[in-house]
């Protein structure tokens, strides 16, 4: 049985409109979950969707006249294609046909459908549906990649056999995922709206994960960096109100949505990208666990176990943190991390001197309830202005939220 746990939501208003593909029923089933998760949902059809599903269906399950043509003479609505999107949190499409993708990304606005998506001001989400060749097509993928920048969501198609009895990519996600999506979407939302938007006009650039340096094609040296504390930051700081660019190395969770992702491999690309993206930055965080040193040769064949001991020759990376606070411009606020097992305190303090930086984030990586991989971390903040914030064992996302909470501090100053 479906379950979706979003704790307390508010009423959101859907705008569901439905567009003439097979998968047209799914729709009704979409718009029952989403009334069943508390929502109010209106539906608007394309004159196409009417041949797969009536009108009527709608109306019944909402209660609601369902747009298809506003000049039509039984519309109780003259101008409802404006009425209709002032007053929704998100226009949601199922199934959005390539035709419907085209017209909305060149902004043709022929139906009541179509003028909907252009009077909206409401974010939208378009859950496509349609033969494979249709959506791998130059122009499809040309539609999709604008409707992108212009800031629409896809909740993607999956692949699967599709209603002409091919096998591919096309076939509309599930509805329960449909709306799951929509929901994690609203809520995330509500939690913005909810939240003090200290970190508007910010641009962080955070670097997250662990560099990999290659010995030959198979073996690296690494570290256990997961990640989860520099995404942890990042969806902390969109929440606040920042803009984020990720320098992504090797990590086990995924990055979080609506920011720039740059991945990289080892401690010199890692460099590179940072040093690319710095002077868009105010604040830079370096949360990464760059490696220390690197193969002095990476060999371009896999070495053989042809004798009894290896010697690899080492150098050392460059210090990113380093170079980001001798190259620092006006206003730029530089974090650093310290992870440490032991002397923690002394550590950060000598890091936080060398390194010329804002703030250290020390973390005590000695305990398995904290630290690398673990969802949990405890240790300090220091600041260059001698403040010192005690972070008991916590969550990594509590820890984030002291960490740029020390970050406004500093910046009011
Ligand atoms: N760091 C970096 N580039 C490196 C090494 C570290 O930018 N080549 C950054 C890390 O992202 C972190 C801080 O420096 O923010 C401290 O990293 P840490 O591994 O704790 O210390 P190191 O400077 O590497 O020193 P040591 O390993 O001797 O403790």
């Amino acid at each position: 049985m479906l379950f979706f746990d979003f704790g307390v939501m508010k009423e959101w208003k859907i705008g569901l409109g439905v567009c003439g593909g097979i998968a047209a029923y799914k729709a009704v089933e979409v718009l029952r979950l989403l009334q069943k998760a508390g929502c109010f949902v209106q539906v608007a059809m394309t004159k196409e969707a009417t041949k797969f599903v009536k009108p009527l269906t709608f109306r019944a399950l909402t209660n609601q006249y369902v747009i298809v043509d506003d000049y039509s003479a039984d519309n109780p609505d003259p101008i409802a294609h404006v009425n209709f999107s002032q007053n929704i949190d998100l226009l949601l499409i199922v199934p959005a046909t390539a035709n419907i993708l085209a017209k909305f990304a060149n902004g043709i606005a022929d139906d009541f459908l179509t003028s909907t998506y252009l009077a909206s001001t409401a974010p939208v989400m378009v859950a496509p549906a349609m033969n494979t060749a249709m959506w791998n097509h130059p122009a499809t993928k040309r539609n999709v990649q604008r409707l992108r920048e212009d800031g629409v969501i896809f909740i993607e198609p999956v692949e699967g056999e599709l209603a002409c009895k091919t096998v591919g990519t096309g076939k509309l996600e599930d509805v329960e995922n449909i709306v799951r999506q929509v929901l994690s979407f609203l809520e995330s939302r509500q939690s913005v709206e909810a939240v003090e938007q200290d970190l508007e006009g910010e641009h962080l650039l955070i670097t997250v994960g662990g560099t990999r340096e290659e010995i030959d094609p198979v073996r690296y040296i690494s570290n256990h960096s997961s990640g989860k504390m520099g995404f942890a930051i990042a969806r902390a700081a969109r929440r606040r109100g920042a803009e984020v660019t990720l320098i992504v190395g090797n990590v086990i969770a995924s990055p979080p949505e609506g920011m720039k992702v740059i991945n990289v491999v080892s401690a010199e690309q890692m460099y590179q990208a940072v040093m690319d993206e710095l002077k868009k930055a105010t604040v830079y965080i370096g949360a990464a666990a760059v490696a220390d040193y690197s193969p002095v040769n990476r060999s371009s064949s896999k070495i053989k176990k042809n004798s009894d001991r290896l010697t690899i020759e080492l150098k050392k990376t460059p210090d990113i943190l380093k170079a980001v606070s001798l190259k620092r411009h006006d206003g730029l606020v530089v974090v650093g991390f310290a992870a440490e097992t032991d002397n923690v305190e002394e550590y950060a303090k000598e890091k936080l001197k060398e390194k010329n930086l804002d703030l250290i984030v020390a973390n005590d990586i000695s305990s398995s309830e904290s630290g690398f991989g673990s969802d949990k971390n405890r240790g300090f903040i220091l600041g260059r202005d001698g403040s010192r914030v005690e972070v008991p064992l916590m969550s990594k996302e509590e820890m984030a939220e002291k960490i740029l909470d020390e970050i406004v501090r500093l910046r009011n100053k």
